[in-house]
């Protein structure tokens, strides 16, 4: 769905990628949907559903204000009059599955303590945009990169005498926290510190971190890696899928968190934060919350990487501005006491 992108996003590109993404994401899911209830339709019989008839309710305009305010308010994702109808989508889907047939009943069963709660997830899952991938956004791995050459060529971190701290906000399926631990081990090689690090790596969804801490991925998603980095970080599996090794598993951490209560989490003192793709779904006002909880959260001198036109007019005086065309990102001053 979702694409809860803010107007003011001046990236075209990037917003166009979203949608392709988004419309990929719900055309397979549908498909699975519409396969698995005309499977179910021709074996059971079972209430009249509106919809059989070609008729699929649609969401009125104070339905469709519920549902953008509950979604806003749980997870901050901002969905726009122009994503009205992939809402509507998304939601009959779901409703399809579960054979209900009016939205006001469905957002009832939504809301309601404690069977909600687990629909609520599955809900979701279906409509977050989780697209990701290894090595994705090459320029700010590069800064990533160049940032901890640096830290373990003079070898900083030996006299604070404790691992590097890494977040990876919104890691979806695991791709971006593994990536981010390949280049850790590739950096800790190339400059024989002796430096060792921890990746915590959290998100909204449960599901995706399932499959995160599975570390199982299919050989076409792997096609971005240098076949040296896969035979050294992965074992391969049949059917054509390989598994992170446990080596790089055990330095990563995968935890639920929802960034609009960043601020009851206990994170501090990172070295890194890695936010990418993430940010986008959220108002202005609130991305300038989260990302001023991000700076508190990061060690003096740390480094905090977000995407490129992921954050306009923020301002915080704690944080310099990394140096780069190519992405966006800040330095904690090294002075603040922490
Ligand atoms: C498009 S993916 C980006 C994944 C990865 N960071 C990347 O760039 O490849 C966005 C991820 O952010 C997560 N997300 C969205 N809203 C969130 C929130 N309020 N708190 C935590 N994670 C959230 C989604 O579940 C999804 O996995």
């Amino acid at each position: 769905m979702a694409i809860l992108l803010d107007q003011e996003s001046s990236d075209s590109s990037f917003f166009k990628s979203s949608i392709r993404d988004t419309s990929r994401k719900m055309l397979s899911k549908s498909e699975h949907v519409f396969e698995q209830t005309s499977v179910r339709q021709s074996l059971t019989s079972k209430p009249y559903m509106p919809w059989e008839s070609g008729k699929s309710p649609s969401l009125n305009d104070s339905q469709f204000l519920q549902w953008q305010a509950l979604l806003e308010d749980r997870t901050g994702m901002y969905i726009n009059i122009y994503h009205r109808s992939l809402l509507e989508s998304n939601l009959i889907i779901r409703m399809r599955e579960i054979e209900c047939s009016d939205f006001d009943e469905y957002f009832k069963k939504v809301c309601s303590k404690p069977e909600g709660i687990v629909e609520w997830s599955i809900l979701l899952d279906r409509i977050m945009v989780q697209e990701t991938r290894f090595y994705r956004n090459a320029e700010s791995l590069d800064l990533f990169s160049a940032y901890l050459n640096e830290k373990f060529n003079t070898n900083e971190l030996q006299h604070k005498s404790r691992p590097l701290n890494i977040w990876s906000v919104g890691c979806s399926s695991g791709e971006e926290p593994y990536t981010l631990a390949i280049l850790c081990q590739e950096a800790i090689k190339k400059t024989g510190s002796t430096c060792t690090f921890g990746i915590t790596a959290t998100d909204i969804s449960l599901p995706v971190l399932v499959k995160a801490r599975e570390g199982i991925y299919n050989a076409r998603r792997l096609l971005d890696l240098k076949s040296t980095l896969i035979d050294h970080y992965f074992e391969a599996l049949e059917g054509n899928k390989f598994q992170v090794k446990d080596s790089l598993k055990k330095k990563v951490c995968f935890s639920m968190a929802n960034m609009i209560d960043i601020e009851k989490s206990p994170l501090r003192n990172m070295d890194i934060i890695y936010c990418q793709n993430v940010l986008i779904y959220f108002r202005k006002e609130r991305k300038h919350i989260i990302l001023d909880s991000l700076v508190e959260r990061l060690a003096p001198g740390g480094l905090l990487v977000i995407g490129q036109g992921e954050a306009f007019d923020w301002h915080n005086s704690q944080v310099s501005r990394v140096t780069d065309n190519q992405t966006l990102a800040y330095i904690r001053q090294a002075t603040q006491e922490h």
